[in-house]
């Protein structure tokens, strides 16, 4: 039998830096109840989830987000809020600012240029903080915070020892102008 081309779990992000990841990570704890706070260094916001991608893609992925031109930007982390249909809690923008919404679509129209298939659900940008939890009724009050954007990444999931774990396999550093 032909063995099937080597696959990799693959997803754009913009990764926090390692205080602002303890700090969500801290209420994150707080928060969860029942529920499973997310690891500190798990806590990330999704661009453009592809999900199991062949491998020998990679390269072309870099090269499509090496010159993709976005501003670094301050993203509010300002409101949680809790979705019923997949139990997580989450933390974000009240509003994005265009820029972060421009940096998606330009990612998403190379994507598509290119041929490489990807999860098409709306950008709704959020960072999970608690899944499998039942409600917000744990969670304590909400100080917000800002998150000085300078770069995303191409990120890679693999689990080693049971574990989620991320990898990132590039980073794209923001351009001024
Ligand atoms: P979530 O936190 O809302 O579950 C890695 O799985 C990351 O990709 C998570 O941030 C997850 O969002 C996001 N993601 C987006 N679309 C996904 C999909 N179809 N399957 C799994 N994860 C997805």
């Amino acid at each position: 039998m032909q063995q099937a081309a080597e696959t990799v779990r693959l997803f754009f992000a913009l990764w926090p830096a390692s205080d602002l990841q303890a700090k969500l990570a801290a209420w994150a704890k707080q928060a969860a109840g029942r529920g499973r706070a997310m690891r500190r260094e798990n806590i990330h916001l999704t661009l453009a989830f592809l999900g199991d991608t062949k491998a020998s893609l990679v390269p072309d992925l870099i090269a499509l987000a090496r010159d993709l031109a976005f501003p670094p930007l301050r993203l509010p982390l300002d409101r949680v809020g809790y979705w019923k249909h997949n139990r997580i809690i989450w933390c974000g923008a009240e509003q994005d600012p265009p820029a972060l919404s421009g940096l998606v679509s330009e990612l998403r129209a190379r994507l598509d240029a290119a041929g490489i298939a990807y999860d098409r659900k709306p950008f709704v940008s959020h960072m999970t903080l608690v899944r499998n939890v039942a409600g917000l009724d744990a969670a304590p009050a909400w100080v917000p915070l800002a998150w000085e954007l300078a770069d995303f990444a191409l990120v890679t999931s693999v689990r080693i020892e049971g574990r989620v774990t991320y990898q990132l396999l590039q980073r794209f550093p923001a351009t001024a102008g």
